[in-house]
């Protein structure tokens, strides 16, 4: 099927060049495994899990059946005060995947949803327990949180700030980790920087802990161009997130369900948050629906008070929807037939191997690393940031390979079923770009 340009005038698209796209659009029209097809015919690598959120694949039977199942069984229940079956045993499922004490999950419809709200829950907690003062939220800059005002608030990526006017009272930031003069070409996390978790005592100095809700940070950050935590840096922020009653959130809607060789970053980093955001790989993309993990202390502070008042004023018309819960459990089970939560542990050699072969071609300043996520930096064009890295983007499509960009760096997060041959075709076409793209 293709589009005549018309038809192509109506639709803004997000996050997208839509001038540039619609003179010469690049139209998906099937998928399946690690392929994409497009409107040519022609089958492109998927060198990004789609979004960061494909994890098993494309057009995996499970998740197909049970959508489709569950479409004609029930195809919606109201999430307030009623419910369905499949959302207790989804939330079930999640919580023997989830680290420790993580035992209560609460549905939104996407990252962004449940990034604001952790936020709101992080606040109303200490509301709850007599501690209201605790309204601040900590940030951290190039933090990308989704798009609603809580997620841009704490957020630190300027693009997706400067706009929007003055956002969120009451939100800091704390330094972000990016350190290519210490840490250029790391393999896996870097060397330096643990000690950049202390700039929370900075804020805490200046704005004091008791006016301190929460901070937010991404395991690995991925949306601002592929951050991996220095060693030690996720423990200290814990610790001195402990050291003054402050609640620690993990954003986890691209480190979730297997990115870096186990259900969740935070047991690969081996430190615990107090709520966890995730999204994405949660349905293997193929329903919309985000979560968000809480602490089963946090849960229990709120359930006070008479049992027939509503505890927490929160929710979405479809939170734990029928057709998300069903495309979740058609994931989670494809995820364990296939042992894919831990795939990427062992491939993260080869994948850190084949990306690291990168290093002295054209452009390149930095390549970054973990489990199945990969950033490769390159130097911008003069007064042309982010061009440089979209032609590579255009030039890997022209060669049938799918990656993604964000200013300068190519972040790359395939699907958790590929193979060595796909790793190396990825590989190998991001350097015939590199070598003829100026
Ligand atoms: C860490 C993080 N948080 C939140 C989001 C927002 O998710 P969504 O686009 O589903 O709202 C993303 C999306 O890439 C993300 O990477």
């Amino acid at each position: 099927m293709t589009l005549n340009p018309a038809a192509l005038d109506a639709y803004w698209m997000p996050f997208t060049a839509n001038r540039q796209f619609k003179k010469a659009p690049r139209l998906l029209t099937q998928a399946d495994g690690m392929y994409f097809s497009d409107d040519r015919g022609r089958q492109v690598l998927d060198g990004i899990a789609g979004l960061w959120c494909v994890n098993a694949g494309h057009n995996r039977p499970h998740i197909v059946q049970a959508i489709q199942a569950q479409a004609a069984e029930l195809d919606f229940a109201p999430p307030f005060q009623m419910a369905h079956p499949k959302a207790f045993e989804l939330a079930e499922q999640l919580v023997q995947l989830s680290p420790p004490g993580m035992n209560k999950v609460f549905f939104t419809n996407s990252g962004s949803e449940s990034v604001d709200t952790a936020l709101k829950m992080a606040i109303a907690y200490h509301r709850v327990r007599g501690d209201g003062a605790r309204t601040r939220l900590i940030g951290r800059e190039r933090g990308y949180h989704g798009v609603n005002f809580g997620g841009i608030s704490v957020g630190g990526m300027v693009a997706n700030r400067k706009m929007f006017g003055t956002m969120l009272g009451g939100v800091d930031h704390i330094r972000h980790t990016h350190d290519p003069a210490r840490n250029a070409y790391s393999v896996g996390q870097p060397a330096h920087g643990a000690e950049l978790a202390d700039d929370l005592e900075r804020l805490v100095a200046l704005h004091d802990a008791s006016t301190i809700a929460a901070v937010i940070v991404e395991p690995i950050a991925g949306s601002t161009g592929v951050l991996i935590p220095p060693q030690g840096y996720l423990q200290r922020l814990r610790e001195i997130c402990d050291k003054h009653g402050i609640l620690l959130i993990f954003d986890e809607v691209i480190t979730g369900f297997g990115r870096t060789g186990n259900p969740f970053g935070a047991q690969t980093f081996g430190v615990t948050p107090d709520l966890m955001t995730v999204a994405k790989g949660l349905t293997n993309g193929c329903v919309p629906m985000g979560a968000v993990f809480a602490q089963q202390k946090i849960h229990d502070t709120f359930m006070t008070g008479p049992e027939h008042l509503i505890e927490f004023f929160h929710g979405y018309t479809y939170s734990a929807h029928p057709l998300a819960c069903a495309a979740a459990l058609g994931t989670l089970k494809t995820y364990a037939e296939e042992g894919l939560l831990t795939r990427a542990s062992q491939l993260q050699d080869t994948f850190a191997k084949a990306l690291h072969s990168l290093k002295g071609e054209p452009h390149v300043i930095d390549i970054r690393n973990l489990g199945l996520v990969g950033g490769i930096e390159l130097a911008p064009l003069p007064g042309e940031p982010a061009k440089r890295a979209f032609n590579i983007f255009l030039d890997c499509w022209e060669q049938g390979v799918l990656i993604r960009t964000t200013g300068d760096t190519i972040a790359l997060s395939p699907p958790l079923i590929i193979e060595t041959k796909q790793i190396d075709r990825l590989v190998e076409t991001i350097r015939t770009a590199l070598r003829r793209v100026a």
